[in-house]
């Protein structure tokens, strides 16, 4: 299973409604046609075996979980048995013959070249989410706890983990990952947010996958806590350099957050000993209506409040380490 293909998924989803309503409008103008050599006829056709073949597969996936991997080639027969039927009872009733095989030719064109266009999509929905498979997690992949969620390694795959909600964890779950589609549609850059993967099906319940950030010798990176702890100088003054590029990263790239701590950012260790870090948890809009996402001034507005926040978390453990860092905007 790729996880990236998931969130490929998501974006199926998304635009679900429009997407469903268009192509039933289209749809229902294509039915317009009848036999016919002409043009406008045939164009009507091939419309309607694209949009059928388009409706079926949608609606298969999304409602009929069962026959979600096989649902661009479930909604490629049925759009072929459609027209089929439809141009055998049109021939009966009507006798042309020649008008009827191009019509099926002209709908069978439609269909394979939804399928073909598509075909991404299908390998998606099969290797998504395939019901069959579910990933097993147990407690000795267990990375981290958090009050809501716990994060386990991926059992086949050492560079992502998945997150467990408990019950009240799960619409904050479901508000971070709806922003980081968002963060992916705007082309933002996600080079400090552990990103976002899609969905697993595990045997502890549906899950997040994530980015898992390690350092480069593969251990899981540890969090900015961990380092200030040390008490050493030198790795303090890299910690507050690294604040510094992640609070840059953050207005440049005008980044929402709301629950930005000592714990929810991780100091990812290069090779060369550089220190860059990376947010795990608390990026979006936490308000129950989400609209700063569309408002910029109010956005910042906010960041300035929660980047306080932040700086007074750490104020709370380090004091002296607080005093350095700069206010989110000055
Ligand atoms: N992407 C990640 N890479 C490595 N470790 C992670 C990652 N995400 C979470 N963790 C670990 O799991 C713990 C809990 O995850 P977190 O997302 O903060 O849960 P919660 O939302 O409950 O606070 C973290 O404190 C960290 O130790
Ligand atoms: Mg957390």
């Amino acid at each position: 299973m790729k996880p990236q293909n998931l969130c490929g998924f998501y974006k199926i989803r998304t635009g679900f409604e429009f997407r469903f309503m268009a192509s039933m409008s289209l749809f229902i103008l294509s039915m317009e046609a009848h036999a016919g050599t002409n043009v406008k006829s045939q164009f009507s056709h091939f419309a309607g075996g694209f949009v059928l073949t388009l409706l079926l597969m949608y609606v298969v996936g999304l409602l009929i979980h069962k026959y979600k991997p096989k649902a661009l080639v479930i909604g490629i027969w049925i759009s072929m048995i459609f027209v089929l039927i439809d141009q055998a009872l049109d021939f009966m009733e009507r006798g042309k013959f020649l008008g009827q095989v191009i019509d099926f030719l002209s709908h069978a064109a439609g269909t394979f070249l939804a399928g073909y266009m598509m075909r991404n999509k299908g390998a998606q929905l099969s290797g998504g989410m395939d019901n069959q498979h579910q990933t097993v997690l147990n407690d000795a992949l267990l990375i981290g706890k958090g009050t809501k969620r716990k994060c386990y390694q991926h059992p086949d795959d050492p560079m992502l983990c998945i997150k467990v909600s408990s019950g009240k964890g799960l619409r904050s779950a479901k508000r971070e990952t709806r922003y980081l589609k968002l963060l992916h549609r705007r082309g933002k850059s996600v080079s400090q947010i552990a990103d976002y993967k899609g969905v697993a099906r595990t045997n502890i319940g549906d899950g997040d996958v994530f980015e898992m950030v390690r350092d480069y010798d593969g251990s899981v990176s540890k969090n900015i806590e961990h380092y200030l702890r040390l008490g050493d100088a030198t790795i303090t003054a890299k910690i507050l350099d690294a604040i510094e590029a992640l609070r840059r990263y953050l207005l440049t790239e005008s980044i929402l957050f709301s629950d930005l701590s000592l714990a929810n950012i991780l100091v990812k260790v290069s090779e060369n000993g550089d220190y860059k870090l990376i947010i795990i948890d608390g990026v979006g809009d936490n308000n129950h209506i989400q609209f700063l996402e569309y408002q910029r001034w109010l956005g910042v507005k906010r960041c300035i409040r929660k980047w306080a926040g932040f700086v007074r978390n750490v104020e709370r453990k380090f004091p002296q380490v607080a005093k350095e860092i700069r206010p989110f905007v000055s």
